[in-house]
């Protein structure tokens, strides 16, 4: 709901609001110039009767005095029959320069408060709604991020995911407060403009009934005007020439009135009331007048609005186009069946779409969603069916994070029964482990269970049929469940070179470098740059392939970035493996088809806190991405482990260079096919000195291998930080351990 709110205002309201913010960012240094430009005597030094008497000796024919909120003080009066205006000294009254609000500045105004067309009511409501929709982005922008992030608490950590997610994080955590500023207060002159809020300003003094009836005062003996200081002032009108019979007309900061000419005191006045203050305060903090500083900091706020709406559109684009259309979905509301789905690769939601239609086709009414969106609305007289992945080690997918959340703060309960399918892979330790739990918690929370959960292993359709097949008789009709896996869109690589390792030791290894085929035509954006026809990504993301012969794709680390020009990743050969034997088999100029997956959880800090890796065989793969990036040269030590190091010792020749350019700080090997045997967790044990000082440095910690390898890992980091009161979780809550591990 959040992240639909946030997409919704925010791409509906994003050229209203590139608009608003361009307009209010050029207007942001007008009270800073101002400012500059005059000089503002301290208070207690000049009253407005000393203005006042100055500028009558020079200005006869002075009509009114008004101060702005820069400080500047502005005289009106007439010269013959014209009408001028004059920026004067405050002090002495001397003519600084002519007044006349610039062209630009009033057309600007004029395009920020009502996009150009005056005072109309239809300029007035598109700016009121602009503030509106900047005040929803922003505040369900921040839900998310609390959210993404893990927590009020990790607000300020370090971003992680592709380069325009952290852009548009990164811009929206610093200019959130700013921007949720300009949206309230601007929403609130908008309110004031309709009437809906008073504003204060129509309230105005009594006229006096009666005057003095003695001659004027000089204008420097009026008690009145002596008791106000400059700095009050807002507004001295001057009584027509001559006329004994009218007042001076006096605004200050806090009220207004009028003064008899002949006793020099207030004859009428009204104090400002409390709705003029709070507009006048709000005027203030949205324009900057009178607070220069903080009209720039806004302006610099209004000037991120345009390259978050830009990446807000296109992460909102990429998204739904990642996701696989549910067509036919019906409105939750008409829904007698409801299909949850929790995914995060997206191969789970072909699955839901599958039955979906099986389901549509046997007459029921489907709805299908995110169980992450489960809420009351889901339950009443209805079936449920809840299809979901297990990822990293066991834990909730993308799509299905707060689900176990959600679950026991719900009063409702889905009365035709819940089923859970599980999706995994017995390749996994924890297999399904997900789907065990939502079961599990199902069951304390009461809910009737129709079917008990059921696995499907490695995206297999088979046995998604015998699932149909089963689930079929507590339905009462026939499900038959054909389901045609549906990839990514996929894009040819061309195989460049690769590098064989550890055939004689029984772990047959390559690393293999993969370029864009010559004939594959390049973007405007290549051409520009000379690059090749490459897709986006960067270290640690995932490459997927089909290999021939199967539907599943198999995933591999990538060890570089787009950037380099080149696709790398190590394969280790399966005896029997479809993927792996088909990699193997390749040579320079054959092809693969396969697409990239981002991994935006695999990734280095910002920043240039040290570097912990541990990678045994080709899991060192996209350790080697990183570290051949590391032109900074930030603190990185790898751990590496392999068998023999004449056999299976994966970039020693890069690895040596790496260590002499100063890319990598420290290299330690663990082979455990040599006499003086060792595994990676006996090295990370000898070292607890260095890195505990490395992680009380800040260091993040990666690790990339089998499951088994990470699991021992885990364990000799638990023992090496223990007494520093820390531990692998610990660093992985904090997102300073990362794993990528299968
Ligand atoms: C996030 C992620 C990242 C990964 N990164 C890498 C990487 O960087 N490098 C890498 O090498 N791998 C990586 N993998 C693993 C990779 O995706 C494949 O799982 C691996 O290459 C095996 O695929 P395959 O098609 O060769 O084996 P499959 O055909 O899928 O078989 C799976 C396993 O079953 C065994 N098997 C199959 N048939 C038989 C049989 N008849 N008898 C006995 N055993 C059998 C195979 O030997 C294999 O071990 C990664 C996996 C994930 C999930
Ligand atoms: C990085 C990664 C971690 C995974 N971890 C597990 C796991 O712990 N247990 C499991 O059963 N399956 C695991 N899987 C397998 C997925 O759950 C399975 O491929 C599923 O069909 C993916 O569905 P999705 O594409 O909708 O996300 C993992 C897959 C990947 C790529």
């Amino acid at each position: 709901m959040q992240r639909r709110l946030h997409a919704v205002s925010g791409v509906a309201a994003a050229l209203l609001l590139v608009a608003l913010a361009v307009s209010g960012a050029l207007l942001a240094p007008g009270p800073a110039y101002d400012r500059a430009q005059v000089s503002v005597p301290p208070r207690g030094t000049v009253s407005v009767a000393d203005l006042a008497a100055a500028v009558v000796a020079r200005y006869p024919l002075a009509e009114q005095i008004s101060r702005k909120p820069s400080g500047r003080v502005v005289v009106d009066y007439t010269e013959g029959d014209e009408p001028l205006s004059m920026t004067i000294d405050p002090a002495t009254a001397e003519p600084i320069s002519p007044y006349a609000p610039s062209a630009f500045g009033t057309r600007i105004g004029d395009l920020h408060r009502a996009f150009g067309m005056g005072d109309s009511s239809l300029g007035h409501g598109l700016a009121g709604l602009g503030a509106v929709a900047l005040a929803l982005v922003a505040l369900s922008g921040l839900r998310l991020l609390i959210t993404r992030m893990g927590g009020l608490r990790m607000l300020r950590a370090p971003v992680r995911g592709t380069p325009l997610q952290r852009l548009h994080v990164v811009l929206s955590r610093s200019s959130f407060l700013a921007l949720l500023l300009l949206a309230l207060s601007g929403g609130y002159m908008s309110a004031a403009f309709f009437g809906l809020l008073p504003s204060g300003m129509e309230a105005q003094p009594d006229y006096p009934a009666e005057f003095g009836a003695a001659a004027p005062l000089p204008v420097d003996q009026m008690p009145a005007l002596r008791a106000v200081d400059l700095r009050d002032l807002r507004k001295l009108v001057f009584p027509y020439d001559g006329d004994p019979t009218e007042p001076y007309e006096l605004v200050t900061r806090t009220g207004a009135g009028f003064i008899d000419q002949a006793s020099g005191e207030v004859v009428s006045w009204l104090p400002h009331s409390g709705a003029r203050r709070v507009y006048a305060a709000v005027l203030a903090l949205h324009t900057g007048q009178g607070l220069w500083w903080l009209a720039l900091l806004t302006g610099a706020a209004a000037l991120a609005v345009p390259p978050l709406a830009f990446s807000g559109v296109v992460l909102w684009w990429r998204r739904r186009r990642a996701r696989p259309r549910i067509r036919r979905n019906v409105a939750l509301a008409n829904a007698d069946t409801v299909i949850l789905v929790g995914s995060e690769g997206n191969s789970t939601w072909g699955f839901a779409y599958t039955l979906q239609n099986a389901l549509t086709a046997a007459g029921h009414f489907v709805h299908v969603a995110e169980m992450n969106q489960l809420s009351a609305a889901h339950c009443g007289d209805r079936r449920m069916f809840i299809l979901t992945a297990t990822y990293g080690d066991g834990a909730a997918p993308a799509t299905a994070r707060r689900f176990l959340e959600i679950l026991p703060k719900l009063k409702a309960t889905p009365k035709r029964g819940v089923t859970v399918l599980g999706f995994g892979d017995r390749d996994f330790g924890h297999f399904c482990y997900f789907a065990v739990e939502v079961e599990a918690a199902l069951i304390a929370k009461g809910w009737p269970i129709f079917s008990h959960l059921e696995t499907i292993n490695r995206e297999s359709p088979q046995e998604f049929a015998r699932w149909g097949d089963a689930i079929a008789p507590h339905l009462g009709h026939e499900l038959r469940l054909v389901h045609i896996a549906e990839t990514p869109r996929r894009q040819p690589f061309e195989l460049i070179s690769r590098q064989d390792y550890g055939a004689d030791v029984g772990a047959p290894s390559a690393i293999m470098r993969f370029g864009a085929p010559p004939d594959v035509r390049r973007g405007i954006w290549q051409k520009l740059t000379g690059r090749a026809a490459l897709p986006y990504f960067e270290a640690g993301d995932l490459i997927g392939i089909v290999p021939p012969g199967s539907n599943m794709p198999r995933y591999y680390s990538i060890g570089s970035a787009s950037a380099d020009g080149f696709l790398e990743f190590s394969v280790r050969e399966h005896a029997h493996g479809v993927c792996s034997r088909f990699l193997h088999g390749l040579m320079p100029g054959d092809r693969i088809s396969a697409f990239v997956r981002p991994n935006p959880e695999f990734r280095l800090d910002a920043g240039r806190n040290p570097v912990i890796m541990v990678g045994a065989g080709c899991g060192v793969g996209p350790l080697a991405g990183f570290i051949r990036a590391n032109k900074a040269r930030r603190p990185m030590r790898l751990y590496f482990g392999a068998r023999d190091p004449d056999s299976d010792f994966l970039y020693r020749a890069e690895m040596m260079d790496w260590l002499s350019e100063g890319r990598l700080s420290a290299l330690v090997t663990a082979f455990s096919r040599t006499n003086d045997k060792a595994y990676l967790q006996d090295k990370l044990r000898a070292d607890a000195e260095v890195l505990r000082t490395m992680v009380k440095a800040g260091a993040q910690v990666m690790v990339v291998g089998s499951r088994e390898m990470a699991r021992d890992v885990m364990a000799a980091m638990d023992e090496v930080l223990a007494p520093v009161g820390l531990s692998a979780a610990k660093l992985k809550a904090d997102g300073r351990y990362v794993e990528d591990i299968y």
